[in-house]
């Protein structure tokens, strides 16, 4: 297993502010989890955006208009893309996930669907720099729905856009979907559902790493704990130890006392306004926007 990336897990876990980067949810089961959480009635944001995208699917589809290639951010089982292949007609679709585990099954479901558009499928860590070589002089639109944006830090998140302007180069653009602040209780209940599932998925996370590892994370000594920070406008994702743990790790070791945290996820909320004005701010020339009646979620094409 990669020693980079167990240095970047045991730094993680050390460091001052324990914590764990959301990229180790999605192993298998992680990623099937997360698929189940989309289906809950309390997590709206995969079923509100994809009602927006129905509601508004002739403005969205107008405003992004056709493009030379489609490059999915965040494509997992490819679903939301392919919806969008009969309208925008890309000759080429390229597909990136930080987990290859849905991503090659899908590519090979889809090109049989979709004969004439080339399909590539690449595991990305969008935390990393993005490069794209073979596609100058095309007309690219990126696709980048789900709030999967929410896990950045805002200054990120401007970093992030300014790079996918200069790449763009004066054509296409980015269709993007955001979560919305809205009551802090709705927010939560998205984030602690009844059934267990979102905690089952951020304690997987400890399952993960210890396959990574070699430590002994037992999931007695964790619990699951969710909260919207109002000041930093995110909803937090955090394992709470219930009792002192020592873990064992092949050449070192590491301990946590009795309620002390480990950091798994921010997933940050925006108003339209202000995801509006961090594209505009990034050098998108024009943006526009669509909503749910209750606001609960955002969609916007920003035009390069
Ligand atoms: C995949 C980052 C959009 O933040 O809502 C769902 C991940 N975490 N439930 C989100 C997640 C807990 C999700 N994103």
């Amino acid at each position: 297993m990669n020693q980079l990336l167990k240095d970047e897990i045991v730094a993680g876990l050390k460091s001052s502010i324990p914590f764990i980067s959301p990229k180790f949810f999605y192993d298998d089961i992680g990623s099937r989890l997360f698929e189940v959480i989309t289906l809950l009635e309390e997590y709206y944001p995969t079923r509100v955006e994809k009602s927006i995208m129905k509601m508004y699917e002739h403005q969205i589809v107008s405003a992004v208009g056709t493009c030379d290639v489609f490059l999915d951010l965040g494509a997992g089982n490819c679903e939301k893309a392919s919806e969008l292949f009969d309208s925008v007609k890309p000759q080429q679709y390229l597909a990136l996930d930080i987990s290859k585990d849905f991503l090659e099954s899908a590519i090979t479901d889809l090109q049989q669907r979709f004969p004439h558009i080339k399909m590539t499928a690449e595991v990305c860590d969008l935390s990393q720099p993005l490069n794209f070589p073979n596609l100058v002089n095309k007309k690219k639109t990126f696709f980048y729905p789900g709030s999967s944006i929410g896990n950045f830090h805002p200054d990120h998140v401007s970093s992030f856009f300014k790079k996918i302007t200069t790449i763009c180069d004066g054509s296409g653009g980015l269709l993007i979907g955001v979560d919305l602040v809205k009551d802090s209780q709705v927010l939560q209940k998205a984030y602690d559902d009844s059934l267990g599932v979102t905690a089952a998925f951020n304690l997987n996370a400890l399952l993960h790493i210890n396959q990574i590892l070699g430590s002994n994370f037992d999931l007695a000594d964790w619990e699951h704990f969710a909260i919207f920070n109002e000041s930093e406008s995110r909803i937090e994702m955090h394992l709470r130890a219930l009792r002192d743990v020592q873990i064992t790790l092949p050449d070192d070791s590491l301990s946590f006392k009795a309620g002390e945290m480990i950091h798994t996820e921010n997933s940050y909320k925006y108003t339209k306004d202000s995801f509006t004005n961090l594209l505009i701010e990034a050098g998108f020339k024009n943006v526009e926007t669509w909503t749910d009646p209750k606001e609960y979620f955002l969609v916007c094409y920003a035009k390069a």
